[in-house]
């Protein structure tokens, strides 16, 4: 059944895509899209679009109120390699952005709220293979604080006030219709498009840095269905583990030469490699499974094939 749904950073990359997703599932007059600035005309054209800025309580307030809002995805945020630059900004943004959703819950004026986390809530003292759902969490970025301190708020407002707030800690997301901005795996969305136009790549992070990936079309369903549940079935109100696969990128680029004989891969590691260092390499997302029967579809192969197919007909 459609619900007016309001969704924020709706330009981004995960936005656009779950804009897009919501608007073919439902009647795409009751999604409305909304960022800072105005996005891809697919999305633009495709639905009703409200200039926005997701720390402006009173602004958010207006659409909610105007479009009769149920149901809201906050997917504005500042990801972690911009945040280091920039580290009051981002945790502003992260923050206000997020209470304004939670108190417009709490407040009544919406009924349910998807908001995401990141394997960035861990840090380095966080066990690295099959990083399990409750552990060491210990952040040391900007980004992975905010997403941390975000999820205690979530569990918060649910247990003091009821809210419906419903989170997944995405890994690196990988997508062809809109480029990620600012995050330590976007090196795995830039090697598709270097390894299209230019047949080569130089890599921001070392070869062996193995990090939990997904392909976005995982990561949409993962939102889409967790969203659905009945509240009972939802038990984690931090934010559920999630996972498909891990790689590195010499793994990554073997996997498109498969595609690409002739592709060539080179290194050169920055400030992003300490993020990357900090990380899980994979992701124990057994809870995400038993609660709400997670599958993941796409593995390294088929994300290959789908990304470069996809790339070569846009
Ligand atoms: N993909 C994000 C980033 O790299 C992690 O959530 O910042």
């Amino acid at each position: 059944m459609s619900k007016p749904t309001l969704i924020l950073g709706a330009c981004g990359q995960i936005g656009t895509e779950l804009t897009l997703a919501l608007r073919s599932a439902y009647s795409a007059e009751e999604i409305i899209a909304s960022d800072i600035r105005e996005g891809k005309p697919a999305l633009m054209d495709g639905g009703p679009f409200e200039l926005l800025d997701a720390t402006n309580y009173e602004a958010i307030e207006d659409v909610i109120m105007h479009y009769e809002i149920e149901e809201v995805y906050l997917m504005a945020a500042m990801l972690s390699a911009t945040a280091e630059k920039f580290p009051m900004r981002a945790w502003n943004l992260n923050m206000n952005a997020l209470f304004n959703v939670l108190n417009l819950a709490k407040e009544g004026k919406i009924s349910k709220i998807f908001w995401p986390s990141s394997i960035a809530v861990f840090g380095p003292d966080t066990p690295k293979l099959h990083t399990p759902q409750q552990t060491i969490m210990n952040p040391s970025t900007v980004y992975g604080i905010s997403k941390q301190s975000g999820e205690r708020w979530c569990e918060y407002y649910h247990k003091k006030f009821g809210v419906d707030v419903r989170s997944v800690r995405y890994p690196g997301l990988i997508s062809w219709k809109t480029l990620p901005g600012g995050g330590t795996t976007d090196y795995a969305v830039e090697i598709f498009h270097d390894a299209l136009e230019k047949g080569s790549y130089d890599c921001f992070l070392s070869e062996n840095t193995q990090l939990p990936m997904m392909y976005m079309d995982d990561a949409i369903r993962a939102t889409r269905e967790l969203m659905e549940r009945t509240p009972e079935d939802v038990t984690v109100r931090s934010s559920y583990n999630l996972a498909s696969m891990s790689f590195s990128p010499s793994e990554l680029a073997e996997s498109i030469q498969k595609e690409i004989p002739d592709f060539k891969m080179s290194y050169a590691p920055d400030f992003r490699q300490a993020i990357a260092d900090s990380w899980p390499k994979s992701i124990d997302d057994t809870k995400a499974r038993e609660d709400w029967d997670w599958q993941p579809e796409f593995d390294l192969k088929a994300t290959t094939k789908a990304m470069l197919q996809n790339l070569k007909q846009s």
